[in-house]
């Protein structure tokens, strides 16, 4: 383990006990055996260290009229970074009824005009549209991301952002219209990688990434 990974590992066992100690529970890794969640479609849910998200925010220049839903929300360690940025909405989308609890316990002190909390599994939910950034931390493999991409695109009214951090299934991305712009520093050996997506006229384009 090269000294930036011990780094990286030490100061989040000091950020857990620092959890511990303020009643929260947003960093813990959680293994999907133990939501009740089959192991090979499903991965553990683990948060990374938003830090580097600010690089990405910066680049985007993230306003008043931008909204934003994590796509595998875990335990809203994101969500609660994503609040120190001026977003009108701000969502959280997990498939795990017992995280999505977790993450309401976590941010029950926050403003609760611009959280919203959907326990759904991504692969189903309709509400992609009421969003304009979306942020992935590799929540699943491409049989699952497939459907979420199609529903993204299929329902896009105006032009989105794809933030994806640790990009296993970029290539699918790359298929479903989306455009690459630019990779980031994550802490870690993976990267995070920005996407923009602007549907055709009318959106008349519907994709279909399953043969
Ligand atoms: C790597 S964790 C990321 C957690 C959070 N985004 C963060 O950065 O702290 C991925 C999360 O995606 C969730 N997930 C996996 N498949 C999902 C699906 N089909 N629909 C909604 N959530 C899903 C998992 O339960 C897990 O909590």
């Amino acid at each position: 383990m090269g000294f930036r990974k011990i780094f990286i590992a030490i100061k989040r066992k000091i950020f857990i006990i620092f959890d511990l100690l303020r009643n929260k529970d947003y960093l813990k890794t959680v293994y999907p055996e133990e939501l009740g969640l089959d192991s090979s479609r499903y991965f553990k849910s683990s948060t990374c260290d938003n830090y580097y998200l600010k690089e990405v925010f910066n680049y985007i220049k993230i306003g008043k009229n931008d909204s934003i839903i994590d796509i595998g929300s875990g335990k809203g360690s994101a969500l609660k970074f994503f609040l120190q940025y001026p977003f009108i909405k701000i969502g959280g989308l997990e498939i795990s009824e017992k995280l999505i609890a977790i993450s309401k316990r976590n941010l029950k002190n926050e403003n609760q005009n611009i959280l919203f909390f959907f326990n759904d599994d991504a692969k189903n939910f309709d509400r992609y549209d009421q969003f304009n950034i979306y942020y992935a931390y590799n929540p699943c493999g491409e049989e699952i991301f497939d459907g979420i991409l199609e529903k993204i695109v299929n329902s896009a009214s105006n032009k989105k952002y794809l933030i994806y951090n640790n990009p296993t299934c970029e290539e699918l991305v790359i298929k479903s219209g989306f455009t690459f712009i630019k990779d980031f520093d994550s802490g870690w050996e993976h990267r995070i990688k920005l996407f923009s997506f602007t549907p055709d006229k009318d959106n008349k384009v519907k994709i279909q990434l399953k043969n």
